[in-house]
C-alpha cells in the first residue's frame, strides 16, 4: 500500500479521515506547525504519529505521497520541497498563488518524474461525477454553454488568521471550484471579463478584497460560459438553490449538479427528465463531520484515483499543467476586476514565460 504524509491539519482533517477509511493508501505521519492541532487530530482519530517539522516528515523514506493543505500562499514552496524529496504530491486548490512559481514546479516534476495532482475536490462529489458520466456517455449531445456558481455564507471563515490578510482573495479561495468546472468542460478559455465588489458585510468583517463577483468567459472556439461567487451574506434555502451548482446546456439535453445537497437533475436526448438524490449510505460517506463539513468522501475518491494512477501508470487529472492553466485563468479574472476590461489568459502565461 502506498504511504501518505499529510501537511496542514485544518482541512487536512478530511484527508486523515479519507486515508484512514481507505484500503488503497495508508497514513504514515501527519504534520502541522501547531503542536496543539497535531494533538487534537491525534486524539480525534486515535492516530498518534505526528510531527511539527515538515522536514522530518519529508525525510521519512517510507512515505510515497505528500498531501498538502497549508494556506494558499505556502503551496508552491511545500510542493517544491516534496518534489525535492522525491515524493508524489497532492496539493489542494488553489494549486499555487503566483504564476512566477509555475516553471520551477513544472521543471522539478519533469526532472524527478514524480506525479503531481491538484485536489479539486468538487469534481469528486457524487452529483459532479454523475453529471460528468452522463456528459461523456453522450446523452446530452454537445456542450453549448456552461454556468456555475459558488455562493456561501462564509463569515465563519473570517476567524482564520490568514482570511483577513491583504493576500487572501475569495476569487482564488472560492471561485477556484466553479472555474475548475468551466475548464473541465471548456478547457480552452481564451478570454474573461468580470465585475466584483467588496460587500458591506465583507467590509464589516475585515475582508480586504472582493467577496461578490460575476464573470463571463469566451473559449477559443467561440463558446461562452459564466460563473459567480458571493461569500459574505445569507443564502437561499438549499432545497431551492444550491450553494454550488453547475449547469450544462447542450444540443440535446441539459443537466444540473447541486453539490452540498447531493442532487442532480437531467433532461436527456429522449426528452425524459428526472431528479436524482442519494440515500443514507452515500450521505454518510460524504458527510462525516458536523455541519456542512463534507470533504472527506470527495478526498477519499480523489486519493484512491491518484493512488491508482501511480500504481497503474496513468495521469490523474487535474494534473499540474491543468492546475496551472486554471490558476492562469483565475489571475486573468483578477486582472479583469482591476482593469475593468476583458483579459486574455495567454497574456498572463506569456508575461511569465509559461508554456503549457
Ligand atoms: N474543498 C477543498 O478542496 C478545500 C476546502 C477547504 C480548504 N481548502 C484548502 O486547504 C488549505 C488550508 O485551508 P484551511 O481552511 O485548512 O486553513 P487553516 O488555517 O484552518 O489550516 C491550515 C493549517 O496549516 C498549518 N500550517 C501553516 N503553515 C504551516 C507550515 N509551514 N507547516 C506545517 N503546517 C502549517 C496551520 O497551523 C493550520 O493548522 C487552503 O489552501 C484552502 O484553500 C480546500
Amino acid at each position: 500500500m502506498l504511504k501518505i504524509g499529510i501537511l496542514g491539519l485544518g482541512e487536512g482533517r478530511s484527508t486523515i479521515s479519507a486515508v484512514l477509511n481507505s484500503k488503497k493508501v495508508q497514513l504514515k505521519t501527519m504534520c502541522d506547525l501547531s503542536e496543539e492541532t497535531c494533538k487534537q487530530r491525534a486524539k480525534e482519530f486515535d492516530f498518534h504519529s505526528y510531527t511539527t517539522s515538515y522536514e522530518e516528515m519529508l525525510n521519512d523514506k517510507e512515505i510515497d505521497i505528500i498531501a498538502i493543505y497549508t494556506p494558499d500562499h505556502l503551496h508552491a514552496q511545500h510542493i517544491k520541497q516534496a518534489l525535492l524529496h522525491d515524493k508524489h504530491v497532492i496539493c489542494t486548490k488553489p494549486f499555487i498563488d503566483n504564476l512566477k512559481d509555475a516553471n520551477e514546479l513544472l521543471e522539478l516534476a519533469r526532472k524527478t518524474g514524480k506525479k503531481v495532482f491538484v485536489g479539486q475536490s468538487s469534481r469528486f462529489f457524487e452529483p459532479a461525477k454523475r453529471q460528468r458520466k452522463d456528459f461523456e456517455e453522450g446523452i446530452l449531445g454537445d456542450l453549448i454553454t456552461i454556468e456555475a456558481h459558488y455562493h456561501a455564507d462564509h463569515r465563519w471563515f473570517l476567524e482564520k488568521p490568514w482570511a483577513l490578510d491583504a493576500s487572501f482573495k475569495w476569487l482564488y479561495g472560492g471561485l477556484s471550484h466553479p472555474v475548475d468546472f468551466i475548464r473541465w468542460y471548456l478547457p480552452n478559455i481564451e478570454e474573461v471579463m468580470g465585475y466584483g465588489m467588496l460587500s458591506s458585510n465583507g467590509k464589516a468583517g475585515g475582508l480586504k478584497n472582493e467577496d461578490t463577483m460575476h464573470f463571463i468567459f469566451k473559449a477559443t472556439d467561440g463558446r461562452i460560459a459564466r460563473v459567480s461567487g458571493v461569500y459574505t451574506s445569507p443564502t437561499q434555502p438549499t432545497y431551492r438553490d444550491s450553494g454550488m451548482s453547475t449547469i450544462l446546456r447542450c444540443t440535446e439535453g441539459a443537466s444540473q449538479a447541486d453539490y452540498h445537497e447531493l442532487r442532480y437533475a437531467v433532461t436527456d436526448r429522449t426528452g425524459e427528465d428526472k431528479i436524482i438524490t442519494w440515500g443514507d449510505a452515500t450521505l454518510k460517506y460524504y458527510y462525516r463531520f458536523e455541519g456542512q463539513s463534507h470533504h472527506a468522501g470527495e478526498y477519499q475518491n480523489y486519493i484512491e484515483y491518484f493512488a491508482d494512477s501511480i500504481e497503474q501508470g496513468f495521469t490523474a487529472y487535474p494534473d499540474m499543467k491543468e492546475g496551472i492553466g486554471t490558476f492562469a485563468l483565475l489571475q486573468a479574472m483578477d486582472r479583469s476586476l482591476k482593469t475593468g476590461i476583458p483579459v486574455k489568459v495567454k497574456s498572463l502565461l506569456e508575461e511569465n514565460q509559461v508554456e503549457l
